[in-house]
């Protein structure tokens, strides 16, 4: 993960540049970071927080070496199907005696574990949160929360029942730049949003999930069989071990690994919080003819209360991951580090092109009356300044986590919970079902389901 701290600092920018009816004008403002404080690190043992870690992969790595640097939490043991992650588990906390094991249930029966972190495939999402939130323990579980709509209710109602605290991984919920997009939405710097565009783009095997598989990885150092869950039985497959996302049997596509991100930061920054009314998509797999059944390129139209959610993901041409939010009143672009307000006036800056149809003195006479009564005062014209804010990485975990950890103290509500994730992942699922059924989908809150 990217690290970087920023200390508060507003400043003016070069560029002025002369725009039509005025001056146009950037600004750069610096955001703060967030500190990475709140819980005490000077803290008696029993006020920490003590962590299980499940699922030590390519997320859980960094997720648990980003925790461990939070003050006051602990990771007290680790649990993973490949026995790899065991040592790497004990790598990163510099702990050769970590207890480990390959069973997380022994994670949730101990008594001084407050909580669980958990980063393991998207088919085996719901058992673990299920099973966390009957052991009574709290749960940070990666995104997107389900594997299948039906998972994601069962996660909610285990996660109520049991009153626990259930955080869903979309990081960037929980960063300073998502924090600004709220509150400038909410101060009306663009209007009232008319239109969202998001979108995201890639173009390497790594990008495309195409991941080497552990040399070492075999039915002897990984439990396959339990790895599987409940998806068909097949034999020992390296490549479905490393690359499950490409496979529907136990990913969500890039609806669920990229989409979802996008779509969690933009119900944090509109406030919105809720399953689209339809979903219109279009896609296919155009250039890793791997195997994988999931799509390569997944477009998709959402109706969220009337306003039109476009989103563009796409594994074959690189293109920047970014959320436009688009009013009246101007656009606000978001990006991993940075969130750029362009404000629009929303008026004529001179007169009507229309009036060329005018015959000539007609035309003259309406242009010189349209100056007279719209032009600005000398010295007065307007200044548009266009506003980019720079902070954190948005893709910066620890936050995230230390969100989650300070919840757990405190048992105060996070945003990102499971009726939020599970908001967020049904609309992703709702993208796979009209990508697979190839036909328009809508949601049915009533029986919980997707109707084409
Ligand atoms: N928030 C983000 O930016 C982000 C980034 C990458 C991945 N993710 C999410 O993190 C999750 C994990 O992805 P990954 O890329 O790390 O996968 P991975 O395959 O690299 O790692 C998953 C690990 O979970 C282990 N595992 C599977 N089932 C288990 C079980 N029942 N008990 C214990 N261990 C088990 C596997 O052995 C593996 O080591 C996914 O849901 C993914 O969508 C989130």
């Amino acid at each position: 993960m990217k690290k970087r701290n920023f200390s508060r600092r507003a400043f003016l920018q070069g560029g002025a540049a002369a725009a039509a009816g005025g001056l146009l004008l950037t600004r750069t403002v610096m955001l703060d970071a967030q500190p990475l404080s709140g819980i005490p690190q000077a803290v008696a043992p029993s006020d920490r927080v003590r962590f299980g870690m499940i699922g030590i992969g390519m997320q859980g790595s960094g997720l648990l070496g980003g925790a461990i640097t939070i003050p006051g939490v602990e990771c007290v043991g680790a649990a993973d199907l490949y026995d790899g992650r065991h040592t790497l588990a004990k790598e990163i906390t510099a702990n050769p005696s970590l207890p480990t094991t390959r069973h997380y249930q022994e994670l949730l029966d101990r008594k001084d574990i407050d909580c669980i972190v958990a980063a393991v495939p998207d088919h085996w999402h719901k058992r673990v949160v299920v099973d966390a939130c009957n052991a009574g323990k709290d749960i940070y579980c990666e995104k997107p929360m389900s594997h299948t709509v039906a998972d994601g209710f069962a996660m909610v109602e285990a996660a109520q029942k049991n009153n626990r605290i259930v955080q869903i991984g979309s990081q960037r919920v929980s960063s300073v730049l998502c924090a600004k997009a709220h509150d400038m939405y909410h101060d009306g710097a663009i209007g009232d949003v008319e239109m969202v565009e998001l979108t995201l783009g890639r173009n390497d095997p790594t990008g495309a999930w195409e991941y080497p598989p552990p040399p070492d990885l075999s039915p002897q150092t990984l439990d396959w069989d339990t790895w599987l869950n409940d998806a068909p039985k097949i034999p020992f497959n390296n490549l479905h071990f490393a690359r499950w996302r490409c496979w529907r049997a136990y990913g969500t596509g890039v609806a669920g690994d990229l989409m979802v991100h996008l779509l969690s930061g933009m119900m944090v920054t509109l406030g919105w919080n809720e399953i689209p009314r339809s979903a219109i998509a279009l896609g296919g797999i155009y250039r890793w003819k791997d195997g994988r059944d999931m799509p390569d390129l997944h477009t998709v139209l959402f109706d969220y209360h009337g306003i039109p959610v476009y989103v563009r993901l796409g594994l074959g041409t690189e293109t920047p991951e970014l959320a436009r939010f688009m009013g009246p009143k101007g656009i606000l672009d978001a990006g991993e580090f940075d969130l750029k307000y362009s404000p629009q006036a929303g008026v004529d800056m001179d007169p009507s092109y229309y009036t060329f149809s005018f015959p000539a003195k007609m035309r003259e006479e309406y242009v010189k009356q349209w100056h007279a009564e719209h032009d600005p005062v000398l010295g007065k014209e307007p200044v548009r300044e266009d506003v980019v804010y720079r902070g954190h990485d948005w893709d910066d975990m620890r936050p995230h986590l230390q969100t989650f950890f300070r919840a757990v103290k405190s048992r105060k509500p996070v945003v990102e919970d499971a009726v939020f994730g599970n908001n967020a992942a049904v609309a992703c699922h709702m993208a796979n079902e009209s990508y697979f059924r190839q036909k328009p989908v809508t949601w049915d809150a009533a029986s919980k389901t997707v109707k084409s």
